[in-house]
């Protein structure tokens, strides 16, 4: 940041704070404390711990003695994951937890708001300056957990029998669009965030990589042709699925995306906006990385590297079915057949799953101190995920921008791309 951070903060953390209480407000208070699973944390807990990271790692370093804590016991509450913080409350057990309240954590929200609003609009310059990453971080920080809110809620809400709805929003049914593969000359490329401005350490240092030639779906995959993949048997036939996967599939019994509910011979589909019926030609979403690896081999294809992915996506426009869109689910391919060869769906609709391991890259370097803590911990079993989705805010992706998860993980809004390696006969010139 330069000397203009506070203009660039000031406004910019009211955008973001405001619009995770925007996502917050169809909610009622009984929604905010439930955990369905251990990898769902209550809304109110995303609350209090996006506040608790501004409380902890800006206001009581800026303001020091003059900055009163809410709570002290909040943070071994709402502390997630830092240990160079301090122990934490166990992530597996957020939903037991009946105190603070809702309306006590929303107080919270307010009391590091005014605090936040004192230090950007009244404090030093130089003391904003010396705190400009730490808030930066922290708001692109609160725009994965807004994310999260949205994918964990969409748990909460379709384990209800009820059924109910997160709030009303237009189904589209689109219309067929054709697959077509793109190629791409392969050589060297540059991979990684590039220049000045805002990015995760996970995504720097740029580095060179090597690709071969390569091809790319011009689409997702549709729901359509996933639902040919079960009516095919490919939850039953071991030789689609890697090891671990049909160990998976096995264990936790699936045989659809999580969300499809089967209706006999045929599936509804349980979304943000309650029960649809199956919808062809939108992106097929919620599936694990062991079903789309089942998927792309059932499909003669493969997934994409995530060099792969960033070598199409780094001269596409970041546009695309993000959270601000409203639609709160992924949406059909609006592409043209035939149209300029450029791939549609690259940003939005759903992250798609590639085949490389989550890893840092040549040269990286953590952030300091405590952030340091913030992504590299968990490079080990988990798998790059790639280009945002309907829950994502715009704001927050771009080219570069890597998010992971374990193999096994299907809550949120991830989905297919397909590529493939071009057959050459052997001998043939490179
Ligand atoms: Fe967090």
């Amino acid at each position: 940041m330069t000397s203009s951070s506070r203009a660039v903060l000031a406004p910019l953390y009211e955008q973001v704070r405001n619009a995770t209480l925007a996502l917050v407000a169809p909610l009622a208070p009984e929604d905010c404390v439930v955990q369905t699973m251990p990898d769902v944390s209550p809304t109110k807990w995303h609350l209090a711990h996006t506040s608790w990271f501004f409380e902890r790692f800006v206001l009581e370093s800026a303001l020091a003695r003059s900055y009163r804590p809410f709570d002290s016991r909040y943070e071994f509450l709402f502390n997630s994951y830092y240990n160079a913080i301090g122990p934490q409350y166990p992530r597996h057990q957020r939903g037991h937890v009946s105190r603070p309240t809702l309306r006590e954590v929303v107080e919270y929200r307010r009391h590091v708001d005014r605090s936040m609003r004192q230090l950007l609009e009244e404090a030093p310059a130089d003391l904003v300056e010396s705190h400009a990453f730490a808030i930066e971080l922290g708001l692109n920080h609160e725009e994965q957990h807004q994310e999260l809110i949205l994918t964990d809620i969409k748990h909460v809400l379709c384990t209800n029998p009820l059924r109910p709805a997160y709030a009303a929003t237009p189904a589209v049914a689109g219309t067929e669009t054709a697959l077509e593969w793109l190629p791409f000359d392969g050589g060297l490329i540059e991979l990684g965030k590039d220049g000045a401005g805002f990015s995760f350490d996970n995504e720097r240092p740029r580095h060179k990589v090597h690709l071969e030639n390569f091809e790319i779906a011009s689409r997702l995959v549709t729901a359509g042709e996933y639902l040919a993949f079960i009516r095919d048997g490919g939850y039953r036939r071991p030789e689609l699925w890697l090891s671990d996967g049909w160990s998976a599939c096995q264990r936790e019994q699936w045989f659809a995306p999580l969300y499809w509910v089967s209706t006999g011979d045929d599936f509804t589909m349980l979304t943000l906006s309650g029960a649809r019926p199956l919808a062809l030609f939108e992106p097929v979403c919620h599936v694990s990385y062991y079903e789309a690896d089942a998927f792309a081999r059932w499909a003669g294809a493969r997934l994409l590297t995530e060099a792969e992915w960033e070598r199409a996506a780094a001269s596409a426009p970041v546009t695309g079915n993000f959270v601000e869109s409203g639609f709160l689910h992924p949406m059909p391919s609006a592409r043209v057949a035939g149209a300029a060869p450029a791939a549609a769906q690259l940003f939005g609709d759903v992250w798609e799953w590639t085949a490389s391991p989550y890893l840092p890259y040549p040269g990286y370097q953590p952030f300091d101190g405590a952030f340091g803590e913030y992504n590299g911990k968990f490079m080990c079993n988990q798998l790059v995920l790639r280009g945002g989705s309907c829950a994502t805010p715009g704001r927050h992706i771009s080219a570069s921008y890597r998010n992971f998860f374990p193999p096994d993980a299907r809550w949120q809004f991830s989905g297919i791309r397909l590529a493939r390696s071009p057959h050459r006969a052997p001998g043939a010139p490179a």
